[in-house]
């Protein structure tokens, strides 16, 4: 296969707001041992890459400094010693950066197939949150079924992942969000109870209910220690943001006292090996959940890669439900 030398890509001269993004042509990225080339059909829009737009999440070193953590599209080109794809595979795949560009480099092990029943755009919506969703809720968390789960932002592309997920896995799932309609999106993906935070308190409601087993948080700040409060004795919290800030005030003699766990976890500077394990437990155990129709990427709204400015405008905005693509 011939491929081009430059390609279409858009990148961040400067950190600043949703106009840093800049159209841009880019040399064709070339894959390394253990890597395939992927020609991008979509590519998946994360809170992470606002972050690092503003400056604030630098890519891991080796990385692209391309934004995109995650995109869908045919294997084009394969490095040495990758034996899992042939050139032709459709493949969706979690990428180190680089993914608003029309070709991109990953590790072979972080590439899975297209789901069954699924399209090219609704695949490149999987690999960021699926991998962050198993990793923290099923793998780090441990939810089991008949367990009180509760995901803050439930309507993010995180909140709509964990929700499906979770249910998936027979657990009551309870959720916030920030307007009636956000609440009855998450009713819709199978929440048991949508929360709108802005009128009512999740305290309340989740320790009416017993309290909650596992929380998965982004929000952090003011939620910290209103999360403790909301977990159920030997409740488990994990803390994958702080759209608030991480700095709190705590009292730890709740955590001792009900035997609670706080943990968390980043995806991005994981190593290799850390993220093809998670790619291996998504294919065993999320990959049949879309198998079956019992999870669907919930996708808001669609750009051409060139208006990558006006996708993270509507993300930062947070009137979006669900997940943002650009189209390659
Ligand atoms: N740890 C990791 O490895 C990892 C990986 C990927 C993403 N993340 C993090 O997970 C979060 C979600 O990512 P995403 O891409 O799914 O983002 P997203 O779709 O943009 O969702 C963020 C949502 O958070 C909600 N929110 C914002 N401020 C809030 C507040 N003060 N209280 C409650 N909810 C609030 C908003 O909904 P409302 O209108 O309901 O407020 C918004 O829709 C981000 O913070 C991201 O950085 C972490």
């Amino acid at each position: 296969m011939t491929l081009p030398i430059d390609m279409r890509a858009v990148h961040i001269p400067e950190p600043g707001g949703p106009e840093a993004l800049r159209p841009a042509t880019q040399p064709l990225p070339v894959p390394l041992h253990g890597q395939i080339l992927i020609k991008l059909a979509y590519a998946g829009v994360n809170r992470p890459d606002a972050l690092q737009r503003a400056g604030a999440y630098a890519p891991p070193p080796g990385a692209s400094p391309l934004p995109g953590l995650e995109g869908s599209g045919h294997v084009v080109a394969i490095g040495p010693g990758v034996s899992r794809w042939s050139v032709g595979d459709a493949v969706c795949a979690l990428l180190p950066g680089g993914g608003y560009a029309e070709y991109a480099v990953t590790n072979a092990a972080h590439a899975l197939p297209i789901p069954e029943g699924l399209g090219l755009r609704e695949a490149a919506c999987l690999p960021e949150t699926c991998f962050t969703v198993w990793s923290n809720m099923a793998m780090r968390g441990g939810l089991k079924a008949g367990e009180r789960f509760l995901v803050h932002g439930g309507s993010s592309g995180i909140g709509t992942t964990a929700i499906q997920i979770a249910k998936a896995l027979g657990a009551r799932v309870f959720t916030t969000a920030g307007s009636a309609g956000k609440c009855e999106a998450c009713l819709g993906l199978g929440a048991d109870r949508a929360i709108n935070y802005r009128e009512e308190d999740f305290v309340e409601i989740v320790k009416a209910e017993g309290g909650a087993d596992l929380i998965l948080d982004m929000v952090g700040g003011s939620y910290l220690p209103r999360n403790v409060k909301a977990l159920a004795m030997e409740g488990r919290l994990v803390q994958i943001a702080f759209l608030t800030g991480p700095k709190v005030e705590l009292n730890f003699a709740e955590v001792m006292m009900r035997r609670l766990t706080i943990t968390g976890s980043t995806l991005r500077p994981q190593s290799d090996l850390a993220k093809a394990r998670y790619a291996a437990e998504l294919e065993t155990h999320v990959w049949p959940m879309i198998a079956r129709g019992a999870l669907r990427p919930l996708i808001d709204s669609e750009y051409p890669l060139e208006d990558a400015a006006k996708a993270h405008a509507r993300m930062e905005s947070s009137d979006h439900i669900g997940k943002i693509v650009l189209k390659l």
